[in-house]
């Protein structure tokens, strides 16, 4: 669909423009790299993980000019990073493939303390006005657009703070819109 992915793009790059200089990014459900790339001008180091072996194949391959960018295969729940140790965190397109509900907090928590304090933390996702849906497709394409009263409510009670929201696109006849959020990890009081 061109008309997503030019409107995640504009958004994504007013975002990163508006952020400062950061050295370590992590990019979770990276996908083929292209959004993780698009972290380089303000971002020294990042690393990309996901459990597709193709598309983290075509990552490699499209940014092997790239020492600052590496991609690794390992589950959303199961990466092998230090607690608190990015400065920027990305998930885009990843929590609606997680179907399970303790998977998907399990993964919000992880977000959230990868990052370190005074982080920014980056989402993306299909999500539902209202309950959420369960698209079950004859295709075998199985997704879980949450709402997004819920979707905002886990990452606010993992201490996430909502910088900005933007609508990217309507879809499924207006039950569900796809956004980009802008979240920030605030220094908790010592
Ligand atoms: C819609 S794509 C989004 C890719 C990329 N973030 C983007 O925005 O273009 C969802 C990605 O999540 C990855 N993914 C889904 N479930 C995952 C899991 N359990 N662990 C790791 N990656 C997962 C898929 O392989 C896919 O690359």
């Amino acid at each position: 669909m061109p008309e997503l992915y030019q409107r995640k793009r504009y958004y994504l790059s007013a975002i990163v423009e508006h952020l400062p200089a950061m050295k370590s990014g992590l990019d979770i459900g990276c996908g083929n790299g292209e959004y993780t790339a698009m972290m380089l001008p303000k971002v020294e180091k990042l690393c990309g993980y996901d459990i597709s072996p193709g598309l983290l194949e075509k990552a490699k391959a499209d940014f092997a000019h790239e020492p600052r960018m590496n991609f690794y295969l390992a589950d959303v729940n199961a990466i092998p990073e230090n607690p608190q140790s990015f400065d920027v965190v990305l998930c885009m397109g990843v929590t609606s493939c997680v179907i399970d509900d303790n998977k998907y907090r399990a993964l919000i928590g992880q977000i959230a303390d990868f990052a370190q304090e005074n982080a920014f933390v980056i989402m993306g996702d299909t999500l539902s006005h209202s309950q959420n849906l369960l698209l079950d497709d004859p295709s075998g394409y199985v997704a879980m657009y949450r709402s997004m009263d819920y979707y905002l409510a886990t990452l606010r009670e993992n201490g996430l703070e909502l910088v900005s929201e933007f609508k990217i696109i309507d879809s499924h006849g207006g039950r569900t819109a796809n956004k980009l959020f802008l979240f920030w990890k605030p220094r908790r009081a010592h």
